[in-house]
Parts: structure tokens; sequence; C-alpha cells
């Protein structure tokens, strides 16, 4: 009998702030409905200065050693686009904030949003040679872009983490995967940039051309049919990307017309909508949003399309676990959400300014509401510290 191996557990973390888009589309002189409608982007979280994408990974990832589970956790993968440093893996902090043991590896992976399910993949071929044992895989992210740019309301900033394991509770990973890869510079951050360079209107045509092919390769290697698949979780740098992607896939596989192809997306967008673009995470919020929302997909297949500009693309399936509901945390995800200080445009403008003038010792402010902190920098060390 074949191993079912997958999703066991999932959770998410983000910034402690979050701003409206209509803020930016007032210092933008653009409609605030561009944003709300033609991104369909509400708003975005902020991170405080003393958050990064280590504070958010390790509060996601408590979120699920705190519920526990009897299998040994043995490797932790940290996937990102936005890493801190360019040698070490921040996952070695992750795994000290968290306290895991000694006998646990840890490596980070970046292929842009992509390489969070480049972890999944990696983490059911460990649990398939061991399957007493269980995989912490950590995407986390923060999407930053100039100010004023056409981008800057796709910004955005989270973390989602999984526990893959044998027998998963939530979601079987199907092992038919569609694969594509093209060297194209659509989107891409230089060793010496802190915001990403971007060819915006590239980037869209390179993730429809990513996205179709990448179906084509699941259905040339004998994928699931497309009809027997009730939802797609897309990455989504912003929601209407994977309206605007179904709509493509849906029509030239299936022939169907844009409604019916909006159906399929329908449930998969509130999270990502109200956090805007957290890269490698933003596919897994889809599916957190999706299994929080009132409909039972217990036994249903999910289709996924995960997205790295650059680029790499996969599209593959997973089977809705009975049970899965029993791990809702729908509404503890919400009052997340809701929790987020709001700020106004003044406010956003001073965080994303901030840079030290020291960038080798500098002291942050206590400022998040989260349990991890990011302390500043102590002679080039990066300092992180629980609350
Ligand atoms: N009411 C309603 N809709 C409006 C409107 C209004 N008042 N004004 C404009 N719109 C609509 C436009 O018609 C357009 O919709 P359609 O594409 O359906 O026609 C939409 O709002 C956006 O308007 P523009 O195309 O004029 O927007 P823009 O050129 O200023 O910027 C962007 C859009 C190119 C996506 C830019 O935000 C950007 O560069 N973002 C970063 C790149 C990105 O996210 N790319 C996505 C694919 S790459 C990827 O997925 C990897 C990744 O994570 C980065």
């Amino acid at each position: 009998m074949t191993l079912s191996i997958g999703i066991h557990d999932i959770a998410f973390a983000t910034g402690s702030h979050r701003i409206d888009l209509a803020e930016l589309a007032a210092r933008h002189g653009v409609e605030a409905n561009k944003y709300y409608v033609g991104l369909g982007q509400s708003e975005m979280s902020v991170l405080a200065n003393d958050e990064d994408v280590v504070t958010m990974a390790a509060t996601a990832a408590k979120r699920i050693l705190d519920r526990g589970d009897s299998r040994a956790i043995r490797t932790l993968i940290f996937a990102t686009e936005s890493g801190i440093d360019q040698s070490k893996s921040a996952g070695v902090y992750v795994h000290r904030l968290l306290g895991l043991g000694s006998d646990v590896r840890v490596v980070e992976v970046k292929q842009a949003c992509y390489s969070a399910t480049a972890a999944l993949q990696f983490a059911t071929a460990l649990v398939a040679r061991s399957p007493e044992e269980a995989v912490l895989v950590v995407a986390s992210d923060v999407a930053r872009y100039e100010l004023d740019s056409n981008a800057e309301a796709t910004q955005g900033a989270a973390a989602v983490a999984m526990l893959v394991t044998a027998d998963p509770a939530i979601l079987e990973i199907e092992p038919i995967t569609g694969l594509y890869t093209e060297d194209v510079m659509d989107f891409w951050r230089p060793n010496d940039h802190t915001t990403a360079i971007v060819d915006g209107k590239l980037s869209i045509t390179a993730y429809i051309t990513a996205a179709i092919s990448a179906w084509q390769d699941l259905a040339g290697r004998g994928g699931p049919a497309y009809d027997s698949i009730e939802r797609f979780c897309y990455h989504q740098p912003f929601t209407r990307m994977a309206v605007k992607a179904h709509r493509k896939l849906a029509a030239s596989v299936a022939g169907l017309d844009d409604e019916a192809a909006d159906a399929q997306v329908a449930g998969t967008l509130e999270y990502n909508r109200r956090i805007g673009n957290s890269y490698t995470a933003t596919i897994y919020l889809a599916l957190a949003t999706l299994l929080d929302g009132d409909e039972d997909l217990a036994g249903k297949r999910l289709g996924f399309l995960s997205y790295g500009s650059g680029a790499v693309s996969e599209f593959f399936t997973g089977i809705v676990q009975p049970g899965y509901r029993e791990r809702s945390r729908a509404a503890e995800n919400l009052a997340l959400l809701d929790a987020r200080t709001v700020i106004g445009d003044e406010r956003y403008l001073e965080l994303q300014r901030f840079s030290p003038e020291d960038v080798a010792n500098f002291v942050t402010a206590r400022e998040t509401t989260g349990p991890f902190r990011f302390g500043g920098v102590d002679g080039y060390k990066r300092v992180y510290e629980a609350v």
C-alpha cells in the first residue's frame, strides 16, 4: 500500500501592523479601487522594526509546536527570498527560538516565491524514507519594492509553517507533479538591494505562461483530470493575479467562461487580500483560508500552482483529509488578522524608511505583539529573543 504523506498541520503569522491600501492610493493619486478591485487587495501587513522573516517564521511554527505531535521533527526547511544573511540559514535562529533538539538538520532554500513548494516536495521524500519522522517547512517573506513605484501596493509580509508527516490530518499530497523552468528576468533582487527590481508587465505574462506550462507537464505525466479538481490555490502576488491566471487556464484546458473559472478559486483569496504579497507563503495562505471557510472539503482534490519569478513553477494536487476541520484555526486566524494595529501612511513611511546608520551595531525599539523579537545587531550578529 502506498504511504499517505502530506500536510499534518498548518499555521501562519504576519506583522503587527496593517495599512489600508486607500492610504497608498491617496499618496499615489489613484482611486482606491485600482488596488481594491484592480489588484484585489484591501490592506497589507507591515512589520514592526523588531520583526523580520525569522520572528514571523518562529511565531508560525510555535503555533504548530504548541499543539503537539508525537513524531520527532528531524528536518527544518526555511524557504524565503528575503533572507537576512548570505551564508547562515535563517532557520538556525528559528531552531533555537523554538527550542528544537540538536539532532535536527536545518537548511534555507531559495527560488523566489516558488521555494516553499520545493521544500514541501523535498519534505515528502524525507518522510517517505523515514515515515516516523516529521519535517517542519516554514515559508517566510517580506515583500519590499521602491516607495511610490507601481509595485508598492503589492507589498506584504507573512510566514506559513507546515508539519509534513505520514498519515497527514489535513492534506495528502499526490505524487505526480507538473514542472516548468525558464530563465526570465521578470523579478529579482541583487545582493546589495533591499527592495526587489521588477518588470511588472513581463512578470504577469511570465506567470501565466509558467502556470499553463506546468499544468501541461502535469497532464502529460498522467496527473489528475482537470474536472476532478474542486478548487485551485495559486501563488497570489495580489489576488487578482490568481483570478487572471486561472481564467486563462480554465478557458484553455476546459473551455470554461470567467464566471465558472472564478468559482474554482473562490474561497482561496481572503487572507492574501488582507495580508498582501508574502512571496513563498501566499500559496499556503490560499490553502489556509480555503480550509478555514464554511464549505466541507473532506475527500476533495485541490490543485496548487506555485510560481517563483526567474522562473520556476509547479502544479501539484492534494486530497483534503476527512476530519481536517478538527484541526481548524479559523477563529484564531481571523482574530490574528484583526488584531494588527492599523497605521496611517506617515507611520508606514517611517517604518519603510528605517535604515540604521551603523549596520554593525544597533538596537531596535520594543514594538512587536508577537512572542519573538529581533533585538537588533551586535557586532554584525543578529540578536533574536523571546518576548
Ligand atoms: N477601478 C478598478 N480597477 C482599476 C482602476 C479603478 N479605478 N484603475 C486601474 N484598475 C485596474 C486596471 O485595469 C488593471 O486591471 P487589469 O490588469 O485587469 O486590466 C489593474 O487595476 C492594475 O492596473 P495597472 O495594470 O495599470 O497597474 P500598474 O501597472 O500600476 O501595476 C503591477 C500593476 C504591474 C502588478 C504592479 O503592482 C507590480 O509591478 N507589482 C509587482 C509585480 C507582481 O506582483 N507581479 C505578479 C506576477 S510575478 C509573481 O507572481 C512573483 C511575485 O510574487 C512578485
